[in-house]
C-alpha cells in the first residue's frame, strides 16, 4: 500500500514554533515517526510539506496519478480556509484522515471549521505526533486492498 502524508504551513518549523501548544520535537523527528510507521507496517510513505496552498492542491492531484491508495493530511492554518484544498480531496476520492497535532476543538473559533475535513473519512486532534501514526495504521487496516 501507498500513502501520502501532507502537511500544510509552518509544519515545517515544529520543535521551533510555539512549543507549548506543539510541543518541542522537530519537524525531522516527525519525519522519523512516519518513515518508522510505513516500516511497521510493511507500507510505502511520501511526505510533501508545503507553505503554499496551490502546491499542496497539485500534490494531492498528483495522488491520483501516481498509485497513492490514501492520504493522511494536516492542513495546518489552510485547514480553517480552504476550499481548493477540500475540492481537490473530493476530486481524487481517495480516503483521508485529518490530523491536527493540537486538539483544535478546544482553541479559538476560527479554528473551529474544517473544510479538509468535509472530504476526510476520519479526523485525530490532540494526540500529538501519534495522531499520525493512528492516521496511517487506520488507511493500513480499512484500506490496504492486498490485506483483504
Ligand atoms: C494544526 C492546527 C491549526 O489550527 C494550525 O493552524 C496549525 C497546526 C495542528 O496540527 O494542531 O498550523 O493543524
Amino acid at each position: 500500500m501507498k500513502i501520502l502524508v501532507l502537511n500544510g504551513p509552518n509544519l515545517n518549523m515544529l520543535g521551533i514554533r510555539e512549543k507549548s501548544i506543539y510541543g518541542s520535537e522537530t519537524y525531522e523527528d516527525l519525519l522519523n515517526l512516519i518513515k518508522e510507521t510505513a516500516k511497521e507496517n510493511k507500507i510505502e510513505v511520501e511526505v510533501y510539506q508545503s507553505n503554499h496552498e496551490g502546491g499542496l492542491v497539485d500534490r494531492i492531484q498528483q495522488a491520483y496519478f501516481d498509485g497513492t491508495e490514501g492520504i493522511v493530511i494536516n492542513p495546518a492554518a489552510y485547514t480553517h480556509t480552504s476550499v481548493a484544498i477540500l475540492d481537490a480531496l473530493k476530486g481524487v476520492s481517495l480516503p483521508a484522515v485529518e490530523v491536527h497535532l493540537s486538539d483544535v476543538s478546544q482553541r479559538e473559533d476560527f479554528r473551529q471549521i474544517s473544510y479538509a475535513g468535509m472530504a476526510c473519512v476520519k479526523t485525530i486532534m490532540g494526540k500529538g505526533f501519534l495522531g499520525y501514526k493512528e492516521g496511517m495504521e487506520f488507511l493500513v487496516e480499512k484500506y490496504d486492498r492486498k490485506g483483504e
